[in-house]
């Protein structure tokens, strides 16, 4: 009982000087950017499905030829009803996870997501003009991220499978795919290392900064966290020492890869809490083995229910 008030504690503290939910200014530019193509929402959600099917006509079988203006309109209305959580990390998340409970009952999986993100950020650039900047870029692409990251959590296992001698496997045991949440300011390493990780049946979410890297460990729950040492503002060692700052042994095992280790970075990856130190360049092999081995390490942290749950006073944000 004592314990748990003193870890309320370290959590209170340490909501005061990270906010638990997107970075102030992302939440700015995208609902900046919203705001932009509001007026054009039917025009627009038209296009987005229109491209969509066009790039992915296997995701056809989801989408009922029936009323599409009215399709068009609910899918419309439903992200400008995501627009006014971005302020509240608590509604969002739990707008989030009943919207992935409605997809996961369309039958929608991982795989099915990536064409649905790229097609939207695309549509969201074409709408907004000269509104879609760089950064606003960057800030809807981390979002959507978010937003998939949190939409999957409740996604069971692959119970419909068959083996080859048409054998259902919903009485084996299946289990969810483990969570990776992978960060560096690469883009190119980051989509190499989740296509790979995905394949292998991991379920992987990519930020390139670590202001999202907090909300991605603030507001979902990961198995494992691979992070770059080398970035913007803060370095990986520094990113896990500020979340024990928030609370000792709440955290998913860390790996940190570099491509400048030496002695000193992999003496202080280790006494910060690291599990294990990649060397850049590797092979993705390499990756898949240290991953292997910090999952099994997973099961002895606390819940995985998120910080937000565990925090679970209803008033963040
Ligand atoms: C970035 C992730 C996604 C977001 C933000 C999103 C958002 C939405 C929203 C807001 C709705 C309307 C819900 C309602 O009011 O009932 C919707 C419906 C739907 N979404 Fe998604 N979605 C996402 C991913 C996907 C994916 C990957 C698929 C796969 C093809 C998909 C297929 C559908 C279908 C089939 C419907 C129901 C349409 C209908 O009612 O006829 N969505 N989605």
């Amino acid at each position: 009982m004592e314990l748990q008030a003193q870890e309320k504690h370290v959590l209170e503290n340490a909501r005061r000087k990270i906010p638990p939910g997107l970075p102030p200014s992302n939440i700015y530019r995208i609902q900046r950017s919203f705001r932009m193509v509001a007026s054009q929402g039917e025009k627009m959600a038209s296009r987005f499905y229109d491209l969509l099917l066009e790039r992915s006509p296997e995701l056809q079988k989801f989408f009922h030829p029936g009323n599409l203006s009215q399709q068009h309109a609910k899918f419309f209305n439903g992200l400008h009803s995501l627009m006014l959580h971005l302020e509240h990390p608590q509604a969002l998340r739990a707008a989030l996870v009943q919207l992935g409970e409605q997809h996961q009952g369309y039958g929608i999986e991982i795989q099915h997501y990536p064409p649905v993100v790229d097609t939207l950020l695309q549509v969201l650039t074409e709408f907004s003009g000269e509104g879609m900047d760089g950064e606003t870029y960057d800030a809807w692409a981390n979002f959507l991220h978010l937003v998939r990251a949190i939409m999957l959590e409740n996604l069971g296992p692959d119970v419909s499978a068959e083996d080859e001698n048409g054998m259902s496997h919903s009485t084996m045991i299946a289990e969810k795919p483990k969570r990776i949440l992978l960060i560096d300011d690469d883009h190119q390493l980051l989509d190499l290392y989740q296509s790979y990780l995905e394949i292998q049946g991991y379920l992987c979410s990519q930020v390139s900064d670590v202001a999202w890297a907090f909300t991605h460990l603030l507001m979902s729950h990961y198995d494992v966290v691979l992070t770059d040492f080398q970035m913007p503002l803060m370095n990986g060692i520094q990113l896990r020492k500020n979340l024990d700052y928030m609370g000792k042994g709440l955290w998913p095992p860390f790996i940190l890869v570099t491509g400048s280790l030496n002695q000193e970075i992999r003496k202080q990856a280790l006494e910060s809490g690291f599990v294990a130190v990649l060397k850049k360049p590797h092979d993705l092999t390499e990756l898949g083995s240290i991953i292997r081995i910090a999952v099994k390490k997973s099961w002895a942290f606390p819940g995985n229910e998120g910080y937000l749950n565990r925090a679970g006073d209803g008033k963040v944000g």
